[in-house]
């Protein structure tokens, strides 16, 4: 299911700010170069990202899932003046193009590139974090939510992707990865500890506050 037509989704699109040419460049570099390029945020949800970030002005910020950097850019844009943004991704192969683009965009000496698994590098993390984006494998997301919940701040905001999964979390009959996204989900809406909403972004931001 797509949750918006291609009307409304340009309508969106036409009605926000425009991407930066190195955001306009590394869409179109993953798009040629990298495998499941539609995994980038790209325009409208790298807005969104990059409102959030400039409304909360995070002194610290952790992305899980870096990819080809497009959304760490656009976290960074947030960023306090002396913040941080750590952003953790497990492939290595794309380590040049993505070290290249953060070269290339003012937040470079912002940014903190880890290369391995998420789940091993986050308890070595010496930080607590203003914001969290966590969009990387979707059968951890629990465990990253659960490691990260006390490396966040009372009043920081963790952004979860893909919790909607094109609408399958609707089904009746779920397949592993919905089954997996969908009891997520749940564990989330009974969590005491926490504030949450849905944003119907793209494919589902979930958007969930530390109390
Ligand atoms: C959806 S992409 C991230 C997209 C990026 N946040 C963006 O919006 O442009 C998911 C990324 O998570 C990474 N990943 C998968 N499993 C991981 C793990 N266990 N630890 C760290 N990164 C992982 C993948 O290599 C991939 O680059």
């Amino acid at each position: 299911m797509d949750l918006f037509s291609e009307e409304l989704k340009d309508y969106l699109a036409s009605h926000c700010d425009a991407e930066n040419d190195l955001l306009k460049a590394i869409d179109r570099e993953t798009h040629l170069k990298v495998p499941m390029p539609r995994m980038l945020s790209g325009h409208y949800q790298g807005r969104v990202l990059s409102m959030l970030s400039k409304m909360i002005n995070p002194k610290t910020i952790l992305e899980i899932g870096t990819y080809t950097g497009y959304a760490t850019l656009c976290l960074a844009e947030g960023l306090t003046d002396n913040g941080i943004i750590h952003t953790i991704d497990i492939n290595a192969e794309l380590e040049d193009m993505v070290r290249n683009n953060f070269r290339k965009s003012p937040f470079n000496d912002k940014i903190i590139y880890h290369l391995g698994d998420a789940s091993k590098i986050i308890p070595e993390l010496n930080e607590v974090f203003d914001l969290v984006f966590i969009d990387a494998d979707k059968k951890n997301n629990g465990t990253y939510y659960q490691l990260l919940m006390d490396k966040v701040k009372p009043g920081g905001i963790l952004i979860i992707d893909n919790v909607l999964w094109s609408g399958k979390v609707l089904e009746e009959k779920f397949d592993q990865n919905t089954t997996i996204i969908s009891k997520f989900n749940l564990m989330v809406s009974k969590d005491a500890r926490v504030e949450r909403l849905i944003l119907p972004i793209r494919d589902g931001l979930f958007v969930i506050r530390k109390k």
